[in-house]
């Protein structure tokens, strides 16, 4: 259990609550919200504070702006898209420099119940480096300081890190949420323990499946990763994706797995492709018949049901990267019966966020999953073991 501060334990009553939301959502050209599950996610904790009596002062980053004005970027779309959900006017301060005139006199302005969101936090340069200036100046907006940005829990920037050094701090109930039960999982989950582990690299998955060796009952890999493993394993995997500086490392992994007793799970089959395009020559082929001038992009029939049938036992699943390029369709079978076999399982079944929540979001079981993380990087740093610094800085209950 989290030894934090919570948004329950702070007097909200008529105080200005500065709040640091991941509002990192995707849009389409025309700047419209193509998936607001993070603005839902926020709204528990926008909720209490409202219901309290404080006054909400909303921020986040957007995108990579890289430390400058951009009005691609901007957050007035969240600003339209939150009023719409919470029936309240959510008033935009756009200002360039994130704490300007518009941000200060909209702040003066507020009563009770009201909310402002600042403009992106990363067009000052100095959010990223966690400049204690702007730190200061944010945090100069507010009486207290509420994180409930799970998504950006493993960056330590002003907004979050920063602020929480100056301000009375304490964690929203979205990362409460996150960390309790994703943090069950990893500490004491109900056997059998299964990680699936897909995405294109091994490299971005080195440690996570380090952390995992020591924990997890099964260990199901999938994804562009699996011909990495299949090179350490003696097989040619024709012109499939493949880190040659990973394969000895992934070797020991293999070792090490046998070691630890950990059923480290590889794909028996495969679907190959001519060229990385949905239209272009297909073949299931078995792991370690890969034409010599072919490309594995999605897991086979064979491992898609022997990877259900471990997933149907488990008691405890977490799953993150697909299992292919989902993105087309002739290679997305692999990601989608995964996710139907999570949808089918008796057990706590935690999706990382990334591409492994939007593929579980396409497919519409959403709501058969326990626990659908809003953080990517974040949840993934938590598999990993890792402490997340802008958890780490809220205040000590
Ligand atoms: C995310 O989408 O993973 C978070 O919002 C963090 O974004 P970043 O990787 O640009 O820091």
């Amino acid at each position: 259990m989290l030894n934090k501060k919570s948004v329950e334990d702070l007097d909200l009553k008529g105080k200005k609550v500065l709040i640091r939301c991941d509002f990192n959502v995707p849009m389409d050209d025309e700047r419209k919200i193509t998936n607001d599950a993070r603005l839902l996610g926020a709204l528990p904790t926008i909720k209490y504070i409202i219901e309290q009596g404080g006054k909400l002062i909303l921020m986040s980053h957007l995108g990579r702006p890289k430390g400058e004005p951009n009005k691609k970027y901007s957050l007035e779309p969240v600003a339209k898209r939150l009023s719409e959900l919470l029936g309240i006017e959510v008033k935009f301060a756009a200002d360039d420099n994130v704490v300007g005139e518009n941000a200060k006199n909209a702040v003066e302005a507020m009563h009770e119940g009201d909310i402002v969101l600042l403009e992106n936090t990363r067009f000052r340069k100095e959010e990223t480096k966690n400049g204690e200036e702007f730190a200061k100046e944010l945090a100069s907006l507010a009486d207290v300081f509420v994180n409930d940005a799970f998504g950006t829990a493993h960056r330590a920037h002003a907004s979050n890190v920063g602020v929480s050094n100056i301000l009375e701090s304490a964690l929203g109930f979205l990362v409460k949420k996150e960390v309790d039960i994703m943090g069950k999982a990893m500490a004491n989950p109900e056997r059998p323990f299964v990680a699936i582990l897909g995405g294109a690299k091994v490299s971005d998955k080195i440690s996570v499946i380090e952390n995992l060796l020591n924990k997890a009952d099964s260990i199901l890999i999938g994804g562009g990763m699996t011909y990495t493993f299949l090179v350490a394993k003696g097989y040619s995997i024709g012109t499939s994706l493949l880190e040659q500086d990973k394969v000895e490392f992934a070797k020991e992994l293999i070792e090490k797995a046998k070691a630890k007793n950990v059923n480290l799970v590889l794909p028996v089959d495969t679907v190959a492709a001519k060229e990385f395009k949905n239209d272009t020559e297909i073949k299931v082929v078995m792991s370690d018949d890969i034409p010599d001038d072919m490309m594995g992009l999605d897991i086979g029939p064979k491992t898609i049901k022997m990877f259900s049938e471990i997933i149907k036992d488990a008691k405890t699943v977490i799953w993150n990267g697909p299992m292919g390029v989902f993105e087309m369709e002739n290679f997305a079978d692999g990601t989608n019966a995964v996710a139907k076999a999570l949808a089918e399982a008796d057990a706590v079944t935690i999706i990382g966020g990334g591409d492994s929540a939007a593929a579980v979001e396409n497919s519409g079981l959403a709501d058969k999953m326990t626990h659908i993380s809003t953080g990517g990087g974040a949840s993934l740093e938590f598999f990993e073991g890792k402490e997340l610094p802008a958890i780490v800085a809220i205040d000590d209950k």
